[in-house]
């Protein structure tokens, strides 16, 4: 893990604490760097109509998203205070892809923190490239 991602890990564990999962107890925490250098972060926000949960993937993106930021560079996810695998689920990889397929992901795989080409994590990915819908990347 590099020294910005550390940095990263302790704003998504810190963004966790907020998880409200009564539902699963699942606490996630993410943590999105943009283009021009801010850090948004984001917790999984549970509902008792289960559908209308969203992960801390796609709050951290929605903030961002809603204060001007349409790129990104790095995005770090944490699980259960660091101690669960905590990979994207893909409905978080096709909102992200929209808007920087390039970013790098990191997140816990078998044990260990891992960084991932978000376009790798969604391959043959659906989307939109000038006003068509057709494949994204
Ligand atoms: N969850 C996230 O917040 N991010 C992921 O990438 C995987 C799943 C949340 C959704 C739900 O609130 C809980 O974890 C269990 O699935």
């Amino acid at each position: 893990m590099t020294f910005e991602q550390r940095a990263l890990l302790g704003r998504a564990r810190e963004a966790a604490r907020y998880a409200h999962a009564p539902a699963s107890g699942f606490k996630v925490g993410a943590a999105l760097v943009t283009l021009s250098g801010k850090t948004f972060t984001g917790c999984n926000v549970e509902s008792s109509a289960y559908s209308v949960s969203i992960c801390a993937e796609r709050v951290a993106l929605y903030k961002a998203v809603s204060e001007g930021e349409r790129g990104f560079s790095d995005l770090l996810i944490v699980a259960q205070d660091g101690e669960e695998d905590s990979p994207p689920c893909g409905a978080c990889r096709q909102a992200l892809l929209e808007f920087s397929p390039d970013m790098r992901v990191a997140f816990r795989e078998n044990g260990e923190f891992v960084t991932r080409k978000l376009a790798d994590l969604l391959p043959d990915a659906f989307g939109w490239k000038e006003g068509e819908h057709g494949r994204l990347v």
